[in-house]
């Protein structure tokens, strides 16, 4: 590199034995450690011993995600407008991408595999499901009553879901969910007080764990948005206070939190979906205590998804969006939970951080570390019961480009809300999280005798969470698809090959 052309201050400087420093080149030496493929023949097969209990199993997602995974697992063929469907896994990062691996050894031609054969992971159509609503209607009805599949396919799967009959009796506090819920809530625990809750959730998971003969049953918030929970110190701040709080039935302790709590007592991973404060202080202390994994918050597949997508495209090409106006309404019954004020409020929260991190990345452009793009305000949705499950979404970029001009992207979604699989991605994922273990080599004696299990908060889940629930202190990245296949990569020894392509550029 030739920095002749603006001589300053390096605003970096790498202090390794291969990089040097004169005045006039830098040099640096690198290792090109792609790697070479000769063709993977092998197979990797797993006991198929997970198990996934959803609360909010009867829900919209939750219906359309067991009926999709009982479809592949009996291959039911259906019939739409269009001609014959074949049931399939597309849209799952976990069953329908791949990763590049390497090169192959003589024309350089990049190997790619698939996601799910870089490390032996559990195939969707192999879960246990089960879960609990506060809605006791069967899961076959509630599958029609979700209205998100076709009619051939539904009535094909109808007696598939049939089997997984009425959900488990859940816990039920109506200032945690919109009043415009207590009609679906006929199938709640009996017991009142909240310690009596806590033990009735942790025996379900047990006896669940038993029936099935499993090793790992992961605990899946798929239920209604909650409000937020306040973090009183005292009560949810630490995980002593937090388990008194439930033992004195306080009212700030939420269901998720008390689901939460009885996944962590039982030793099995939790993930919360929805947006809520699920994970208040105490949850993660008792967390890291017991050594138990957690990950959250709000599923993030589609709108969001885009705007982290669109606002890193931007930033990156030195265009600075001023401001990101997002407006959605959708027909189905999480639209109408949300149309309520305070449970509203969660979902506006978590999606207004998805940009936080690409603002942070680049300084040249939001030069003070207050200013950035507003944080994604989100219009408030109307809901419109006659698109049931289909979901509308407007988002504004406005930006600054060159010499003061504007520039203005306006996007309009549309798509059904429901049929998106980052629940079973979550679980495949967090099951494989659970089984990964790390040792440090260090050149000193400090090297760490044992293998141990990776950090409570699965951050890595992120890639498909809206607000990532990461180590404390460490920072949210929003491009996280880049992070998990870095991590399955090193996990068979591979470094994070990069678009360099060192061998197409040089003689
Ligand atoms: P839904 O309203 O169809 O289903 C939620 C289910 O949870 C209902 O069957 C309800 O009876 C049940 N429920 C409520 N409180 C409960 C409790 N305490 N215990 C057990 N069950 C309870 O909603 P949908 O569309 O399935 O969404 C589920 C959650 O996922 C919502 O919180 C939503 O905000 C979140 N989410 C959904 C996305 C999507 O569908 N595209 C994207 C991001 C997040």
């Amino acid at each position: 590199v030739h920095p002749t052309a603006a001589r300053r201050p390096h605003a970096i400087t790498v202090r390794s034995e291969n990089t040097l420093y004169t005045d006039d080149h830098i040099t640096a030496k690198f290792f090109n450690r792609g790697a070479e493929v000769d063709g993977a023949n092998g197979q990797f097969n797993i006991t198929p011993t997970v198990q996934l209990m959803m609360i909010g199993v009867g829900g919209n997602n939750g219906t359309t995600l067991c009926a999709t995974i009982l479809a592949n697992r009996h291959n039911i063929i259906w019939h739409t407008k269009a001609g014959v469907q074949q049931p399939n896994y597309i849209g799952s990062l976990l069953r329908a991408s791949t990763v590049r691996i390497g090169t192959e050894p003589v024309f350089g031609k990049e190997v790619h595999v698939p996601v799910s054969d870089v490390l032996p992971m559990v195939y969707p159509n192999d879960l246990v499901l089960g879960g609990w609503d506060i809605s006791g209607v069967p899961m076959d009805k509630a599958m029609e009553r979700a209205q998100v599949l076709g009619y051939d396919l539904q009535r094909q799967v109808a007696p598939h879901m049939a089997l997984l009959g009425k959900p488990l009796p859940s816990i039920y506090y109506p200032d945690f969910i919109a009043a415009n819920q207590e009609a679906r809530a006929d199938n709640v625990i009996p017991e009142t007080d909240k310690a009596a809750h806590l033990e009735h959730s942790r025996a379900n998971i047990k006896k669940f764990k038993k029936d099935n003969e499993l090793d790992r049953t992961v605990v899946f918030w798929i239920a209604n948005t909650e409000r937020y929970s306040d973090i009183i110190p005292g009560v949810n701040d630490t995980a002593d206070n937090l388990l008194a709080s439930i033992k004195s039935s306080h009212s700030e302790v939420s269901p998720s939190t008390l689901f939460a709590v009885a996944a962590i007592l039982e030793g099995e991973p939790f993930v919360n979906g929805a947006p809520q404060n699920t994970f208040v202080p105490g949850a993660i202390e008792l967390a890291e205590r017991h050594h138990s994994f957690i990950g959250g918050d709000d599923l993030k597949s589609g709108q969001t998804k885009l705007k982290s997508v669109l606002a890193e495209f931007l930033v990156n090409a030195s265009i600075e969006p001023l401001s990101i106006a997002s407006y959605n309404h959708l027909g189905n019954n999480d639209g109408h939970n949300l149309s309520a004020e305070r449970q509203f409020r969660s979902k506006e929260v978590s999606k207004s951080t998805v940009v936080h991190d690409m603002v942070d990345t680049n300084r040249l452009l939001y030069k003070a570390p207050e200013i950035g793009p507003k944080g994604a305000p989100v219009g408030k949705g109307e809901h419109p019961t006659t698109l049931s499950d289909s979901k509308r979404a407007i988002d504004e970029y406005y930006s600054e480009i060159f010499c003061g001009g504007r520039s203005i992207i306006n996007i309009f979604n549309e798509t059904p809300s429901s049929p998106h699989p980052s629940s079973w991605i979550l679980t495949i994922l967090t099951e494989l999280l659970t089984r990964v273990q790390y040792r440090k080599v260090t050149p000193n004696a400090a090297d760490q005798k044992e293998f141990a299990p990776l950090y409570s908060a699965f951050s890595l889940l992120s890639c498909i969470l809206k607000a990532p629930l990461v180590k404390p202190c460490t920072e949210v990245v929003n491009r996280q698809r880049n992070a998990l296949e870095g991590f399955l990569k090193a996990c068979i020894g591979l470094e994070g090959s990069s678009d360099l392509l060192l061998e197409t550029r040089i003689w």
